[in-house]
């Protein structure tokens, strides 16, 4: 396995490398690319710790050469979220570079697993599956929004809250990954028929907006990084055991098609040779959990628009 890390000497960057030098597979590449020049560097000091995953580092002009060959490509480039800003604001700056990305991706690696971390995730999805599309290799089962800090986030919250091992929780979260658009399925965690309607509202709450507890805590100097390296580790991870054939692998991520609901949809996916094989039933909802859905649902088809439209204006201008 060859995974590609884009933006691997950000916050996110470094310690999502570290995490899949550790735990990548003996014998896989790691490669490293970030448009900052030390980035040679920081895959310099990666390949001094002991494991055997080759590791290189790329700048500059070096894309190609950082993608050649590669089976998972995980993007995290871009920028993050200051306080006050919604993820949305990210948009204009952030859609840029992932397309940009994507259509390299799309020329040099047509075959592999994109996830991306870049915010927001909502819009920059749809938006590289324009870009694959006008390139003429998508393929949606190979294409992944990362949402899976929303699932770690609802696992510690809930383990906080139940009083159980916080490693042990199971939190299905579906939707996007942005405000109201996060839906964590609480009545579907064993032991949560205990908490009170008014707590399970406060708990939803604090999981939509937990992303602002860390850019507020931050004060300025970004968002979430150290967690989201976790998640993006746990995510690619469980990309590559599909990919290596381990049957029955799954893990929440946000793709187009078979929800339902919207276009693109957070749910659980189960992974395979070919990227997602297939996705699973949400099972059932509170009446709570079904408002919430139903009202998620046109912010997400807005956001889902938003990410269109970029794309099809960035690809008349970028031909
Ligand atoms: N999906 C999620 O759950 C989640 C969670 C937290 C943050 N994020 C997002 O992840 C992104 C990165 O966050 P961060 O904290 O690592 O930011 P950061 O600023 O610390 O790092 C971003 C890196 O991207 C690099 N970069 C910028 N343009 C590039 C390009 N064209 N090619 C390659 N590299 C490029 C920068 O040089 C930098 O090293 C942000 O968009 C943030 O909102 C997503």
């Amino acid at each position: 396995m060859k995974v590609t890390v884009l933006g691997a000497a950000g916050g996110i960057g470094q310690p999502l490398s570290l995490l899949l030098k550790n735990n990548l597979p003996a014998g896989s590449k790691l490669s490293l690319f970030d448009v900052a020049p030390f980035t040679p560097g920081v895959a310099k000091d990666l390949s001094h710790v002991p494991t055997d995953v080759c590791v290189d580092g790329y700048t500059g002009d070096d894309l190609p050469k950082a993608l050649d060959g590669a089976d998972v490509v995980v993007i995290p480039a871009g920028v993050a979220r200051k306080p006050g800003m919604t993820r949305d604001d990210l948009f204009n700056i952030n859609a840029g570079i992932v397309a940009n990305l994507v259509k390299n991706c799309a020329k040099v690696c047509p075959k592999a697993c994109i996830c991306i971390i870049t915010n927001p995730v909502n819009s920059t999805v749809p938006l590289a599956a324009e870009v694959l599309k006008a390139e003429g290799v998508y393929d949606a089962h190979r294409l992944f929004g990362v949402t899976v800090l929303d699932v770690l986030r609802s696992e510690t919250f809930l383990g906080e809250e139940l009083g159980l091992s916080k490693a042990a929780m199971y939190v299905p979260v579906i939707g996007g990954h942005s405000g109201n658009t996060i839906l964590p399925l609480l009545s579907q965690v064993v032991g949560a028929e205990k908490i009170s309607a008014e707590r399970v509202d406060e708990l939803t709450k604090r999981i939509q907006n937990a992303g602002t507890e860390v850019v507020e805590a931050k004060a300025g100097a970004g968002s979430a990084t150290l967690s989201m390296a976790c998640a993006g580790a746990r995510f690619a991870l469980k990309v590559v055991r599909g990919l290596l054939g381990e049957p029955g692998v799954s893990e929440y991520g946000y793709t187009e098609g078979g929800s339902g609901y919207t276009q693109f949809f957070a749910q659980r996916l189960v992974f395979g040779k070919g990227g997602w094989e297939k996705t699973c039933e949400i099972g059932c909802l509170s009446d709570y959990e079904q408002k919430c859905l139903d009202e998620l649902k046109p912010v997400l088809e807005g956001n889902i628009k938003k990410g269109v439209d970029f794309a099809q204006k960035w690809l008349q201008e970028n031909k």
